[in-house]
């Protein structure tokens, strides 16, 4: 009989241990490396893709808002904040248990003109607008205390090459607004993490200006936690050894290092048709969107591989790695099928469109398990 209890025992034990790969979750497999999210977008928040929602509480154990959290999106006007669409993004974090990510609290992109102008339309001072920095910054991170665990505080202000971009809240207040928006972000948060988020880390002068901002933000006391580099990546580039080189620059600072906006585009550049519209040139179309109908064997392998690739190295340095989020939880709700040009079928997420794993989603799975 005893016999018998411990036969059954282990194999019940075989089962579980070898979980077939489709029935894997990553927030599992990846559960001792480090998080693995999804930005979430306005109608999965509205529950109006429940498919994607599914998929969000049995695979991810993090979350990123795409848009609800920027300036234009919360807080549209001067005296009007939108918080319910981020109210709600926060509680299917609470509900799932996830870390809840923030993003973003100063960028250059989506935030209305009116934060930099007067009623007259005249330009603020930078007392101004420190002023109303402070204040959304408090009103937001504030409100979330305790329910965002990390805040993207500042977004993308680092140009390629190297040198500051010139923003509106560079040309106002100064080259010291991003050390003032971290030391905000701290009172207002004082438990949330503090991130530096970019894309194009792997750029040597752009690695190296990121860890030098870091360091100043450092060496003036002020607090930040980690540096997000964003994936908007392809088949083969950037190549594994460049963005090992931006793990270790960030980590070597005492800082977690994050996978942010993780998606990899299978598409050829199409930067020269920026703004084309491809409904009506069909050789263009064909040349740009060659994969309208579904991706072909051979690509879903290339995709697979290249995923393969990454995920060892993630893997390898979960030491330093503290969450890996994928930008959009299928391909049918990536921003990568309308950019440069809109219109596209493109294939950068490890769920098809209709919410099944792909080929690439194995392929993950597997490096996961070493
Ligand atoms: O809010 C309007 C809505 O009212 C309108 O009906 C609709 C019609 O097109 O447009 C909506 O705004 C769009 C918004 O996404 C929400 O869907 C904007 O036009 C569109 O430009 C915006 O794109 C977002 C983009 O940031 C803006 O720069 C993408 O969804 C989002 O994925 C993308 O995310 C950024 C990260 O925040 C930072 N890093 C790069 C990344 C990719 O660009």
């Amino acid at each position: 009989m005893r016999l018998w209890f411990a036969a059954l025992f282990a194999a019940v034990s075989l089962c579980y241990a070898s979980e077939g790969v489709s029935e894997a979750k990553l927030k599992n497999v990846f559960k001792d490396d480090f998080h693995i999210g999804a930005a979430v977008n306005r109608s999965q928040i509205y529950g109006r893709d429940p498919k994607a929602g599914v998929l969000l509480a049995e695979q991810f154990s993090s979350i990123t808002p795409e848009n609800v959290m920027k300036w234009s999106s919360i807080h549209p006007k001067p005296d009007e904040y939108n918080f319910e669409p981020a109210d709600k993004y926060a509680s299917i974090g609470e509900e799932n248990s996830m870390f809840v990510a923030g993003h973003t609290l100063i960028w250059h992109n989506q935030t209305p003109d009116w934060v930099f102008e007067n009623a007259d339309g005249s330009e603020v001072s930078r007392k101004e607008l420190l002023k109303r920095m402070r204040e959304h910054i408090f009103k937001v991170a504030g409100r979330y205390k305790g329910r965002v665990h990390g805040w993207d505080v500042v977004n993308e202000a680092i140009e390629d090459v190297g040198s500051l971009r010139n923003t509106k809240w560079r040309e106002i207040i100064g080259d010291d607004y991003i050390a003032k928006a971290f030391e905000y972000a701290h009172q207002a948060a004082p438990d949330a993490e503090l991130y530096y988020n970019d894309y194009n880390m792997y750029r040597s002068e752009k690695r190296k200006a990121a860890a030098e901002l870091a360091e100043k933000l450092q060496s003036r006391g002020l607090r930040i936690d980690g540096i997000g580099i964003q994936g908007h990546w392809g088949l083969s580039h950037p190549s594994a050894a460049e963005i090992q080189k931006s793990i270790d620059a960030f980590s070597s600072l005492g800082l977690k290092v994050m996978i942010t906006e993780l998606d990899l585009t299978v598409l050829p550049s199409a930067w020269e048709h920026r703004g084309a519209d491809i409904s009506q040139n069909y050789e263009l179309r064909k040349e740009i969107n060659p994969f309208p109908d579904g991706l072909p064997a051979n690509m879903q392998s290339k995709l697979s591989n290249r995923y393969q690739q990454l995920f060892a190295l993630f893997t390898r340095n979960s030491g330093k790695i503290s969450r890996v989020t994928f930008w959009g939880v299928h391909d049918g709700c990536s921003w990568r099928n309308n950019w440069p040009v809109s219109g596209r079928t493109d294939y950068p997420l490890l769920f098809n469109r209709n919410c099944e794993p792909k080929p690439a989603f194995n392929a993950v799975v597997k490096a996961g398990r070493k």
